[in-house]
């Protein structure tokens, strides 16, 4: 499969997707705290190539890993076998799953929930996650604050967003992105522009993430049955605020 539901391209291989994202591990620590408080199973949505599901795993954590796209998952499967954990990686989507068993913490993190763009995939995505939370169970997220000037950028205007080591030693790739923001979705459809230094061939590769706003995002939350008990701006805990760029939430299911 090389897109996901949404249209994105970028899960393409899992390989140049661990390149490109290799030294991002802002998050690792807050999700490792939040799994041990769990003090039980614990599923990440969306878990990709395993880039947090392998070290929790490592830390003894109990965790299952679901992801859409097989080349992420047959990275994953593939890292965790050369780290010698055994993890549960399954394919689904997040938007519709049943697993047959409930968890003590369920979390989507670095802004995959953004991949679910309308309401009744909201919905559905909600509908699962519920139906699989242990009684106390915990649902955490972290998404983009969308940020006005962001949104308003040039279409034609190309920034470098990566400069990696290709996977095989295929010498350097360069990556390049264009944005642009599509009002009536609330979604910005940015294309990366993957260009090989060794072939100076470009690859191009579209990236849909859906903006939740803020004020919206409380509402969808209630209005599927959550409650968001801590709102952070990002993962050092510091509370969510106007100069924020991400919204990590902490929720419960209402009963
Ligand atoms: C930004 S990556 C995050 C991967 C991993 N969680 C990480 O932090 O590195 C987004 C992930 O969402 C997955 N994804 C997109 N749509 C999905 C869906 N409908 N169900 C499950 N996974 C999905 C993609 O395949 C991709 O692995």
């Amino acid at each position: 499969m090389t897109k996901t539901a949404d249209g994105s391209e970028v899960y393409w291989d899992g390989d140049h997707y661990d390149a490109f994202n290799q030294p991002y591990e802002d998050d690792l620590a807050f999700y490792l705290a939040e799994a041990r408080k769990a003090r039980g199973p614990v599923l990440e949505l969306a878990c990709g190539t395993g880039r947090l599901t392998i070290p929790l795993k490592k830390k003894g954590i109990d965790i299952t890993g679901l992801d859409y796209a097989a080349p992420m998952l047959a990275r994953a499967r593939a890292k965790a076998a050369v780290a010698g954990v055994k993890i549960d990686f399954k394919a689904g989507d997040a938007r519709n799953f049943r697993l047959g068993r409930k968890f003590k913490l369920i979390f989507i993190a670095f802004n995959s929930m953004q991949h679910f763009g309308r309401r009744p995939e909201l919905e559905g995505f909600f509908r699962s996650v519920r139906a699989h939370l242990a009684p106390g169970g915990r649902f955490i997220f972290d998404v983009f604050s969308p940020d006005p000037r962001y949104l308003t950028r040039d279409p034609e205007e190309m920034l470098p967003v990566a400069y990696y080591d290709a996977p095989g030693g295929g010498g350097k790739v360069l990556v390049n992105e264009t944005y642009s923001y599509d009002k009536m979705a609330q979604t910005s459809r940015i294309v990366w522009h993957y260009r090989s230094e060794k072939t100076g061939k470009t690859v191009k590769k579209s990236l849909n993430l859906r903006c939740f706003f803020p004020e919206e995002l409380q509402a969808l939350l209630h209005y599927n049955g959550f409650r968001a008990l801590r709102r952070y701006g990002d993962f050092k805990r510091r509370p969510f605020g106007e100069a924020s760029m991400k919204q990590v939430v902490v929720c419960a299911p209402v009963l």
